[in-house]
């Protein structure tokens, strides 16, 4: 049986707690997509855990895997295993053999776009993590990427550098007049990788994902497929370009795993909403708190509540009110059986509460984004106000249940599963693995 989990929004919506608050009742955790831009926040009776390669499951000593269709950073990769063994867990850690290694030239090329874009002053940079998931991806759809087999044979390894490393150099050189350094050094980023390889070969890590988890199914295990990023900055549905270079999109778990269609479809998808909106990074947010002194000051009170400041790079969060077309476009496109609401406790107390219900784009009403970005920039959110609920003691109510939820919050739910057509699985009411409520086990719905 398979429980996919995805992000609605724009990224950081909670992914990593209700991974692993279903990981409970799963055997393999597996990531699909993205690499170490990603940075999700499990936290187990107040310890916290930020991940940005090792799925959310290790923390419960589940397997993960990080699929074919995942970038993989083995510096990164490694650091975070051995500061987790540091910490007192074993995680046990799988990569695919396709998946695609991103190498220190992708990172500096990724920094070195983003200044050029800076730098010509045309609001066009992407404000990405800087950890070279763009050029990485272009380099696996360009057939010159180096994936984690080539990393098992250091002289195939030797060839595939010795062609790529030089047109990174002139880009780097000749097209943007900089100096390349030991990025480009094509024999210590040989012996670097190797060695990587030779880890992953002692340690039995690497896997051939489709197989490896037919197996595991066939075996009767429960496997959660752990979405990294949100539909909206999803290479194909998300706000082009203001995306990452992946599909964070349900679709994505069966591409990037090796599993068909149908496996991800006879499972549960759950999309996980955050009950406001956050982005970091550039693009349009219609809901966002700004422009006036009334709405920063709201904007900074519900950062601050919420901690909305990037897991990965600590830039802080833009926020908003909630967006209900973006979530009507992400329901459609991941195929939803339900939804995980978080973040209700941030919201209490505030004196003013709305949604975007729709948008008014060039005098008419529109219920979902429209397809290109210079539309969505255009869009007013056409804002419908809800009833604050009031603090209340969250820890009581994650153990009593839904019904012990304030009558305003509950309000708010009903209006989104009537929108959505959908069903809220679970209420997140603080960051805390006991501080959900469950109100549908996707696993007993299998
Ligand atoms: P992800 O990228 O989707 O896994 O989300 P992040 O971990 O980057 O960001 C979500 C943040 O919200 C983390 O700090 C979580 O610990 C925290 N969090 C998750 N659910 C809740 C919730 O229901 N309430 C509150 N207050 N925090 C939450
Ligand atoms: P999790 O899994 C929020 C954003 C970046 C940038 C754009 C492209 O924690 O939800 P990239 O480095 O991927 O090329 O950047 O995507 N972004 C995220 N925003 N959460 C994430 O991951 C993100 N991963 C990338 O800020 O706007
Ligand atoms: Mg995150």
């Amino acid at each position: 049986m398979t429980v996919t989990i995805v992000g609605t929004q724009l990224g950081d919506e909670g992914k990593g707690a209700l991974v692993d608050r279903y990981g409970g009742a799963a055997d393999v955790v597996v990531r699909y997509q993205g690499g170490d831009n990603a940075g999700h926040t499990v936290v187990e009776d107040g310890t916290e855990y930020a991940l940005s390669l090792v799925p959310s499951g290790a923390v419960r000593g589940k397997t993960g895997v990080l699929g074919n269709g995942c970038v993989v950073n083995p510096r990164t990769l490694f650091d975070e295993i051995d500061t987790l063994r540091e910490r007192g867990l074993e995680p046990d850690v799988r990569v695919a053999r396709r998946a695609h290694v991103i190498f220190p030239y992708h990172r500096r090329l990724d920094g070195i776009e983003e200044e050029t874009k800076a730098d010509a002053d045309t609001g066009t940079e992407i404000g990405t993590t800087g950890r070279g998931i763009g050029p990485t991806y272009q380099d696996k759809a360009g057939r010159r990427g180096v994936r984690v087999a080539d990393l098992l044979a250091p002289d195939r390894l030797g060839e595939k550098l010795s062609y790529v490393v030089p047109q990174k150099r002139a880009v780097i050189e000749d097209v943007h007049g900089l100096e390349a350094g030991e990025e480009c050094d094509v024999g210590a980023l040989q012996s670097e990788y190797a060695a990587y390889g030779r880890r992953l070969c002692e340690e039995e890590m690497t896997v051939d994902c489709g197989n490896y988890l037919a197996d595991r199914l066939a075996a009767g295990d429960n496997v959660v497929f752990e979405g990294a990023q949100g539909t909206l900055i999803d290479v194909d549905h998300g706000n082009y370009p203001y995306v990452t270079s992946s599909n964070p999109t349900a679709g994505g778990a069966t591409v990037g795993t090796g599993l068909g269609p149908t496996v991800v479809g006879d499972g549960e998808v759950v999309g996980v909403v955050k009950a406001y909106l956050s982005r970091v990074g550039a693009g349009p947010m219609p809901t966002e708190l700004d422009g006036d002194a009334d709405a920063e000051a709201l904007a900074t009170e519900i950062r601050e509540r919420g901690g909305e400041f990037g897991t990965v790079t600590g830039r802080p969060r833009r926020v908003g009110w909630l967006d209900v077309p973006i979530l009507r476009h992400a329901t459609r496109a991941n195929g939803l059986t339900g939804i995980a609401v978080n973040h209700l406790d941030v919201l209490a107390g505030l004196d003013e509460l709305a949604v975007g219900h729709a948008y008014e784009l060039d005098g008419e009403t529109t219920q979902t984004p429209p397809a290109t970005t210079e539309a969505w920039a255009r869009c007013e959110p056409v804002v419908r106000s809800f009833e604050p609920w009031p603090a209340v003691d969250w820890d009581a109510v994650a153990s009593e249940g839904y019904e012990t939820l304030p009558e305003a919050a509950r309000d708010y739910l009903s209006y989104l599963e009537s929108e959505l057509d959908t069903e809220v699985y679970t209420v997140g009411v603080g960051p805390d693995r006991e501080q959900t409520i469950e109100r549908v086990d996707p696993w007993a719905r299998l």
